[in-house]
């Protein structure tokens, strides 16, 4: 068993879902790779305890991102910082000749999407790849197996999305996510738009166009002091795409919503594909549902699969078991470790989000800017 050895920086929200998913590492009875985390980094100390009180492993505790950098024992990073730090921490660590699983949006504008690029170009034994565990869900892999077993027919329709609805409170106070420095002109998109581009973007389904309609909905924000601060990110986000496959065979009509003020979606992926011969659609609302209709010139009735716990990367727990967040974490991280560790992925949809993959969406989104700016479609190359 390999064991690659791990640094964290920005050990916030999804820094410890990291940690946990490696403390139990023992689920997954068959991967021969393991994460260790040695070093962890983060500018606020106190949030540093959870991990030195729950990591033995823990080496090296530092405030400076550069220090863990320099660390040799380190081999890869996870960073899990705000957007307008991605260019500069991904780079930095690349250019450390560390591997690297960075957040999404995996820059915070098109500009600093393609400084980390040309940053991986120029160092190509890196393996770096993109955080969104959208597609490990059991049912995203049914859906994955199959697109690549072309059942679809003629695609008709494909929709995709992620929609969340605390921010329907208006009195829930700002943080970084919704302030223009730190998370960026995307808005919602940059936060949530990998997720729904991640299993149409790997089925090779690219938007060649988009029209976009963005709502900016709540425009200031308790600053958690007693005051008012201004809230100037896009809430909500419509995305509609001619999108074409990769062989441009097939053109068809694609939308990709990221909602943050989606009423009564706590946190809701979901996708659906329409086709001449097979239809599809799931949505997490329903984990366990899967909804399958077949057609061949009868009735057009939907079929109802449970699907329990049917992962890409076999875990222990029992095959009729519904999955939840935390697992799909869990097989993301298989996911990256799996291919790092044998070069390849284990399936078309068992990979993490690739830098090409992570360059198509920061195009998408920036022409949705352009888009909900001239209020036209905007072609994208
Ligand atoms: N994959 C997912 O489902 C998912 C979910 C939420 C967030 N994210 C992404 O994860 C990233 C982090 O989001 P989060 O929700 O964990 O945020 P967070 O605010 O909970 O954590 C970010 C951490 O980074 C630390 N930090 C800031 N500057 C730093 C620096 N210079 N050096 C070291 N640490 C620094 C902060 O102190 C904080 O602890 C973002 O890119 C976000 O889009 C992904």
């Amino acid at each position: 068993m390999r064991t690659v050895k791990f640094g964290i920086i920005g050990c916030g929200l999804m820094g410890r879902e990291f940690a946990s998913a490696v403390a139990r590492w023992c689920h997954l009875p068959e991967m021969d790779v393991k994460p260790q985390i040695i070093a962890i980094c983060d500018t606020s100390e106190k949030i540093l305890k959870w991990y030195t009180d729950n990591f033995n492993s823990i080496k090296q505790v530092t405030n400076d991102y550069k220090q863990l950098l320099a660390n040799e024992e380190v081999e890869a990073v996870y960073i899990a910082v705000p957007h307008n730090l991605h260019a500069e921490l991904y780079c930095a660590a690349i250019e450390a000749g560390k591997h690297l699983l960075g957040e999404k949006p995996f820059g915070i504008d098109k500009s600093d999407n393609e400084k980390i690029s040309e940053c991986i170009k120029k160092h190509p034994n890196a393996f770096v790849r993109c955080s969104s565990e959208s597609p490990f869900f059991p049912a995203m892999q049914k859906i994955g197996k199959m697109i690549e077993n072309n059942v679809f027919g003629q695609i008709l329709e494909v929709n995709s999305g992620f929609l969340h609805s605390s921010d329907l409170d208006f009195n829930k106070p700002i943080n970084w996510k919704r302030m223009l420095k730190f998370n960026g002109e995307y808005g919602c998109m940059g936060d949530l738009g990998m997720h729904a581009c991640h299993m149409p973007f790997r089925a090779g389904w690219i938007p060649k166009n988009v029209r976009a309609i963005l709502s900016n909905i709540v425009k200031e924000r308790p600053d958690g002091k007693g005051g008012m601060s201004p809230c100037e990110t896009w809430d909500n986000a419509t995305l509609f795409c001619i999108a074409e496959n990769e062989d441009a065979r097939q053109e068809f009509p694609m939308t990709i919503k990221t909602h943050r003020i989606a009423p009564g979606n706590k946190n809701t992926w979901y996708l659906e594909i329409l086709g001449t011969k097979t239809s599809v659609r799931w949505s997490s609302k329903q984990i366990n549902t899967l909804e399958v209709l077949e057609y061949t010139g009868g009735e057009q009735g939907w079929q109802i699969i449970d699907m329990g716990h049917d992962m890409a990367f076999k875990s222990i727990t029992g095959g009729i078991f519904q999955s939840g967040f935390s697992d799909s974490i869990l097989q993301m991280w298989a996911a990256f470790l799996y291919e790092l560790h044998h070069g390849k992925p284990m399936s078309k949809f068992s990979g993490c989000v690739t830098p090409d993959e992570a360059a198509i969406s920061h195009k998408l989104f920036t022409a949705a800017l352009e888009s909900e700016k001239k209020n036209t479609v905007i072609e994208i190359k």
